[in-house]
């Protein structure tokens, strides 16, 4: 006799947004922009990643954001990696807007230049990219995907994968902050590889 399937499983109704209802991993990344006045922006996000095996970062942002208007004008953004030491510094990114549009909590967070790109990222940072805009997707529901071509990367040396070192080591050494779904977050030293199948080709 076959156990039923469907027994544990609930069933969500699908027009109403799901995203909310369980705990799904992402990462955790800041976005850096230019305001048209010059100032800087920083903003979370974690509907984020790799969008190729070729050197292309992308992420959900909702038009209405700063760092959309933004990036639609200048065409580039910087991301940061934060660790779980900056998760307050990160969070403070999000910090509403005044009444005249300005957001002063960027003002206090620690922050350094990018070089190609004009931009600053989140200071201490795993990992820092520098990204052109490529494409950007309109009316996914009520966002926008930003897709944006990598033109300079910069990794904590401890971070970096190299032939002398155990994988797992590096990931115990520089541990990875995770985003969970909605509204938690973690560390994660604890790594094991990967048992890829026999043969395998990507
Ligand atoms: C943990 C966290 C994750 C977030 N993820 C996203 C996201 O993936 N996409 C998005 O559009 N906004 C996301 N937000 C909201 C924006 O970061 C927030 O609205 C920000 O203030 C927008 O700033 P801006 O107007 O300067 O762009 C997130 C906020 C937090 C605190």
């Amino acid at each position: 006799m076959t156990t039923d399937a469907y027994a544990d499983l609930v069933s969500l109704r699908t027009d109403l947004p799901i995203w909310d209802r369980f705990f799904t991993v992402a990462p955790l990344v800041v976005i850096g922009t230019r305001e048209a006045g010059g100032e800087d922006d920083l903003a979370p996000k974690h509907m984020a990643g790799p969008m190729s095996w070729d050197n292309y970062f992308g992420f959900v942002c909702a038009p209405s954001h700063s760092t959309y208007v933004n990036i639609r004008r200048d065409k580039a953004f910087t991301v940061s990696y934060p660790r779980q030491s900056q998760v307050v510094l990160t969070s403070l990114a999000a910090s509403p807007r005044c009444a005249d549009g300005s957001k002063s909590a960027i003002q206090g967070l620690p922050t350094f230049p990018a070089r190609e790109i004009e931009g600053v990222f989140l200071r201490d940072s795993q990992l820092c990219l520098e990204c052109r805009l490529d494409r950007i997707v309109d009316e996914v529901g009520p966002n926008s995907l930003i897709i944006g071509k990598v033109v300079a990367v910069y990794v904590h040396r401890d971070a970096l994968r190299t032939k002398n070192r155990y994988d797992a080591d590096v990931v115990a050494d520089q541990p990875l902050l995770v985003y969970l779904h909605p509204g938690r977050f973690a560390e994660i030293r604890d790594s094991r590889r990967f048992p890829f199948p026999a043969g395998f080709k990507r």
